[in-house]
């Protein structure tokens, strides 16, 4: 009966394609898109022989019936390749697989990260004992139907991002045998379908009180590094928690408003059944529902079919594309994400007490009013996680680590409205997380540093972590995946001095002469914190406008500070860059030799940037201007001179004194020999006094020519001292 309708069908097809419809779908039996993401599939597996019917390019799989793929309706519902021998790679090709609700790959040797981008629609995802690196992709999180997720006994690593406050559906989680480390992820309260949880031999931290709640029957944690208390909740299920550093001795009493240690909350996965025979529909109920049907029916049917092919040809034409990776990266899933985030951020943010305390009505009296919930959402995001990656294996402690996936989809693939400038290690983009945060992520070029130096890296990662100054960019986090360097740094809204000096847009006023006072402090005071407060001293290299960024308020922040004395061939790298940009110190142009001397010397161009609004070396001027520092330093202590000197921007509004004490600051800096440049202490002294006899000057005349705008003044009065 069966076999006669799909006759009857395939007949009618026949006479409608010769009728004048024509057929868009080249590949028969299969969706295009299936058919080209299993091609690429395929390619990203080596292309192997033992996957008969396989074909990279116009294949056929459902028609073909390729080895492991399960169709229906022309879609790819199931791919089961476990235990093929496969190797390679998954390739980046699987989102457009929306039909698909299993994908088994199980027991092969497949290396490289997890894709970030898999079927969204899957129920069953199996990955284990394979060679797959890096972290568990956020993706996860945009897979609501997940029932089953087997990831174990292969070399993940990093944290858990807080990616499982949609997968309610899911009742089996295994990840054993990686080495993730890290805090479990608040998000692990939202599994309220979850069953069965294997989280053995991994470097897991932190305590296991998130999972207190959750409905599981079987539950290993063991051979990690939880500690605190196994809590009483769990104490009667099936499980399994040696291996770890639990504390001794009594457990702390529960939080207020705690419901007493039993599991009320105990409930089974109710979608579980529903869905499973959902993954089954598709096929049968077509097939079954009008295998019934008679001879008769085909006048019916001939008007069906003809729906169905315009459903095809419409759908061919929405979704032709979706299958190439670019399609991808143009289509990032942000704007979900952003929605997951927001609610994980809501519920992190009440989560101080217990998950539980939400089913009380006494606890909404005892959380905290909501500005303060949002305060301690960021300082645990930026503060206290750090700290719980304190015991994992790779040595940085306060920054973050984040996998490429979360930087992909924080820039937009790192799209070029996302770039923010290109510095001599690497480009910088602005990214946007999904709670709102805005970062500036830094790609670091691999001719910087080759793609093998991880270890270097980690390293660098680590001593850059340790500085800390307001006048120094705060490094956030870092990604080191994929033989890719990426650094996480905080963003400043106003972008870079040079921009700001040198390509106004019509938003920015001209810098006022307080602002450009202010900023030369900051920086100085970020130079003097590397020279002379960090031990061993840190040797910048690389000071110039482009590198002080500034902040909402034009508070300064010196940027890629300690990078060059971490990266291997920085000072190549950098006299390549560096050659004829007007920063250079003699000695740096002529041999090579960077040192704390170099810093000053580059750090008075900087100066003499900000005065005259020059830059350091312009082609565009004649020719006995074109270096700024050779034009300008014979000139700087003379008054009249100065007059003229100094940046039109500024009309004409500016302490004549204070301008002149600057440029005596800057003529000691750039003094062709090393030895005669002051210290940077020195030099912030200097500054300092420039700043209170200002102020003194003011307070007694009333006047101060150069100022206008509010904040900048009190700021000075106070930050300066
Ligand atoms: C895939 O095939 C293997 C062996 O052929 C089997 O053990 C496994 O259960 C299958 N997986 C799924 C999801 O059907
Ligand atoms: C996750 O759980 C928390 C606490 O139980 C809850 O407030 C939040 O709404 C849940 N989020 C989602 C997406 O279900
Ligand atoms: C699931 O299906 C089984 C067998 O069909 C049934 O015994 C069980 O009660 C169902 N469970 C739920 C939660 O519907």
């Amino acid at each position: 009966m069966m076999r006669n309708w799909r006759k009857a069908l395939i007949l009618v097809l026949c006479a409608v394609c010769i009728l004048g419809f024509k057929p868009r779908f080249a590949n028969g039996e299969t969706d295009q898109g299936d058919a080209s993401a299993l091609g690429l599939m395929y390619s990203a597996l080596n292309s192997p022989q033992q996957l008969t019917g396989w074909t990279a390019n116009n294949g056929d799989p459902c028609g073909q019936s390729w080895k492991g793929v399960t169709c229906s309706n022309k879609r790819v519902t199931k791919i089961n390749l476990s235990n093929l021998g496969l190797s390679g790679t998954m390739g980046y090709s699987l989102l457009s697989m929306t039909s698909l609700t299993e994908l088994d790959l199980s027991h092969n040797s497949l290396a490289g990260d997890i894709p970030y981008n898999l079927p969204p629609n899957l129920q069953r995802l199996n990955l284990e004992y394979n060679q797959f690196t890096g972290g568990v992709p956020y993706s996860i999180s945009q897979m609501p139907s997940l029932q089953y997720l087997n990831l174990a006994h292969n070399q993940l690593q990093n944290a858990l991002s807080d990616m499982f406050a949609s997968l309610s559906s899911l009742s089996t989680m295994d990840l054993s045998f990686n080495s993730i480390s890290g805090s479990l992820p608040q998000s692990f309260q939202n599994l309220t379908g979850i069953s069965t949880m294997y989280l053995q031999n991994n470097q897991f931290s932190g305590t296991i009180d998130v999972l207190a709640n959750l409905p599981l029957d079987k539950l290993d944690v063991s051979n990690n590094r939880f500690t605190g208390w196994v809590p009483a909740q769990l104490k009667s299920i099936n499980l399994k928690t040696d291996g770890n550093s639990w504390s001794s001795g009594p457990a702390p009493p529960p939080p207020p408003g705690t419901p007493p240690a039993t599991r009320n909350t105990r409930k089974h996965n109710s979608g579980s059944n529903g869905s499973t025979s959902n993954s089954g529909s598709s096929g049968g109920s077509s097939s079954s529902g009008i295998g019934g049907g008679a001879i008769a029916g085909i006048v019916i049917s001939l008007l069906i079919v003809g729906a169905i092919v315009a459903f095809f040809l419409v759908k061919r034409r929405s979704r032709r594309s979706s299958s190439d990776i670019e399609k991808f990266d143009n289509q990032p899933l942000a704007p979900r994400a952003s929605n997951e985030v927001q609610e994980i951020k809501s519920m992190k943010s009440s989560s101080s007490f217990d998950s539980q305390a939400l089913d009380t009505p006494i606890s909404i009296s005892l959380r905290p009013p909501p500005i303060d919930r949002r305060k301690s959402f960021d300082e645990e995001e930026f503060n206290k996680k750090p700290i719980v990656v304190k015991k994992s294996v790779p040595p940085p402690t306060n920054v973050k680590s984040y996998s490429i996936a979360d930087l992909q989809m924080a820039t937009g693939s790192f799209s070029v409205e996302n770039l923010l400038g290109e510095g001599s290690f690497g480009r910088v983009y602005r990214a946007q997380f999904g709670d709102g945060k805005v970062l500036a992520v830094k790609k670091i070029d691999s001719s910087a540093l080759p793609s093998g130096m991880s270890d270097d890296f980690v390293e660098m990662v680590s001593n850059i972590s340790q500085l800390h100054h307001t006048n120094v960019t705060e490094l956030v986090g870092y990604c080191s995946e994929h033989g890719q360097h990426l650094l996480v740094y905080e963003f400043h809204k106003n972008g870079s001095l040079h921009d700001f000096l040198h390509i106004p847009d019509e938003y920015s006023k001209p810098l006022i002469w307080n602002s450009r006072v202010k900023i030369a402090l900051g920086t100085a005071r970020a130079l003097e914190y590397l020279h002379e407060v960090c031990s061993p001293s840190v040797v910048h290299k690389n000071i110039k406008s482009a590198n002080i960024l500034l902040d909402a308020e034009l508070n300064p922040h010196l940027s890629d500070s300690g990078l060059a004395t971490s990266i291997p061939n920085a000072d190549e790298v950098l006299n390549r860059d560096d050659a004829g940009s007007g920063y250079s110190a003699p000695e740096v142009t002529m041999s090579g030799q960077y040192s704390l001397k170099s810093d000053v010397y580059s750090f008075g161009v900087v100066m003499l940037e900000l005065l005259t609004g020059r830059k350091p070396f312009d082609s565009t001027r004649p020719r006995l201007e074109q270096s700024l520092v050779r034009w300008a330093t014979p000139q700087l202590h003379d008054i009249d001179a100065l007059s003229k000197m100094v940046d039109p921007a500024l009309e004409g509004l500016y302490p004549v004194k204070s301008l002149s004490r600057f440029a005596d600051v800057i003529a000691l800096c750039v003094q062709p020999e090393p030895e005669f440049r002051p210290p940077m202490s020195e030099v912030v002294e200097a500054l300092v006094r420039l700043v209170q006899r200002a102020n003194m000057s003011k307070r007694t005349t009333g006047t101060d020519q150069g100022a206008s705008p509010r904040a900048d003044n009190s700021h000075d009065g106070h930050d300066y001292m």
